[in-house]
């Protein structure tokens, strides 16, 4: 194969070299483009055929299904792992020994108290206030408590911004749910794993003795785990393109989070329910719904179908329908939305239009179900999402630091008005 790609244009021959991942992807670095060609620039709208960075934190592979976080297969992670030692091994490379395993989680249970005044912050917030605003403000807020910069010369430095943070967003965000739901802040048990510590942190009332549900917990670690990395969407390129301006950690976090939210991104999982929700009180009959996703006059979309990378199947939805079918029969739950979700599954997966697009069922279509059955209110769905993907963001950032990479700063195609005059405002 030739190391290098040829562009003609107008006549004129340049030359460009190829780069080759570790798993033999190639891309044609352009980086010399406009200063050989003097000015000429690449358009990719929505980045389709744009690799935005070289990274050694995730790969999928879209077409076959595959997705690894450092190598290891998202199947074996989801099965034999849990969701501290997946962050670990995504922020920092390898999977933790047992010491590194357990100073991580002893220095995450230090760092998890959030200062006191955050709480005048989250006290301005309206009670109707999305908790994805209320998060996203509130780790925002952590930077204006946590002034000092990091120093990313220092893997000390750097280390204890990773902890405070992980320590501190599940806080954050059971506190946005106990916010809306008039319920007393409080700080969860620090004997109590990760995970555990924030169903804790959710559900516990102040006049009962808080007991958890080892299937709960087991089923939301592994919802962690998926989450938790996938490569460059659309969150994850927001943090690394926020953090490349040097803006801190913390600040390119709450940016994360707010590019989550939309409902073509982390949004759909609670836009699934929604619509499963509304199928159901529409009598349950989900071809209509089909018929108007198919519609091209009409802007409706199946939510919880489709993926910008995978086009064959989403290796996290097989994982996760599973998990859902054994959530529900382990807490003996009949949840008439499931069974929409099945046959809408089956009837889209078998129709010409979604099969010739590649549109499966992603993972969000079976996540909301989830967490529905574990007691999670519907707003919150978007929030978990975001504590599952924190790792990933993380490591994202740090890595982009790491490697020095220039400020992300994308070029345009102008297509606006050409120099005129301006006009006086009794003339316009
Ligand atoms: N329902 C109906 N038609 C769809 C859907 C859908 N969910 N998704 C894509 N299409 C059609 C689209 O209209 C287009 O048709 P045509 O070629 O005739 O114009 C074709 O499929 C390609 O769609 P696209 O919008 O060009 O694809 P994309 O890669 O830009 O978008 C997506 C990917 C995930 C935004 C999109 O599939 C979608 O909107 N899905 C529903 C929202 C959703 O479930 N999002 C969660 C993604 S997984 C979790 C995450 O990573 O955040």
């Amino acid at each position: 194969m030739s190391e290098t790609a040829t562009l003609e244009i107008n006549g004129k021959k340049y030359e460009f070299p190829l780069v080759k991942g570790t798993e033999n992807e190639i891309a044609i670095d352009i980086s010399t483009l406009r200063s050989v060609t003097s000015g000429i620039t690449t358009l990719d709208n929505g980045f389709k055929n744009t690799s935005s960075c070289e990274s050694a934190i995730t790969f999928l592979d879209g077409e076959k299904g595959i997705l690894r976080y450092r190598g290891y297969a998202i199947e074996e992670l989801a099965e034999k792992s849990d969701f501290l030692e997946v962050a670990y091994l995504l922020i920092f490379g390898e999977l933790p020994t047992k010491e590194q395993n357990e100073k991580f989680h002893r220095d995450i249970q230090k760092k998890s108290l959030v200062d006191e005044d955050v709480k005048k912050i989250l006290d301005g917030f309206p009670k109707t206030a999305h908790p994805m605003g209320v998060l996203s403000a509130l780790t925002s807020a952590l930077t204006a408590f946590n002034p000092r910069s990091v120093n990313v010369d220092s893997e000390e430095d750097m280390y204890w911004a990773i902890v405070k943070i992980l320590a501190k967003l599940p806080v954050l965000a059971a506190w946005a749910y106990r916010k809306e739901e008039g319920l007393p802040l409080e700080y969860g048990d620090n004997s109590l794993g990760y995970v555990e510590n924030f169903l804790k942190m959710m559900f516990d009332l102040p006049n009962e003795v808080y007991k958890s549900n080892p299937v709960i917990v087991k089923a939301l670690d592994k919802l962690l785990i998926l989450h938790a990395d996938h490569e460059q969407n659309c969150s994850t390129s927001t943090v690394r393109i926020a953090g490349s301006s040097h803006a801190g950690l913390f600040a390119s976090i709450s940016a994360g989070i707010s590019a989550l939210w939309g409902r073509l991104h982390g949004g759909a999982n609670q836009a699934v329910i929604e619509m499963l929700e509304e199928i159901k009180e529409d009598g349950g009959g989900y071809q209509k719904y089909i018929e108007k996703a198919k519609d091209k006059n009409d802007p409706f979309r199946l939510m919880g179908f489709g993926h910008r990378v995978y086009k064959n199947f989403d290796p996290r939805a097989n994982i996760i329908k599973v998990a859902a079918e054994e959530v529900l029969a382990d807490l003996g739950i009949d949840d008439p939305v499931l069974d929409i979700a099945r046959g809408l599954a089956e009837v889209a997966l078998n129709d010409e239009y979604f099969k010739s697009r590649n549109l499966y069922p992603n993972v969000d279509f079976y996540s909301g179900i989830i967490y529905r059955a574990i007691g999670i209110p519907v707003p919150m769905f978007t929030v978990m999402f975001a504590m599952g993907r924190l790792p990933g963001w993380i490591a994202q950032w740090r890595e982009m630091r790491l490697r020095k990479e220039p400020i992300g700063r994308p070029r345009q195609v102008y297509i606006g008005a050409t120099e005129r005059s301006f006009i006086e405002e009794d003339k316009r």
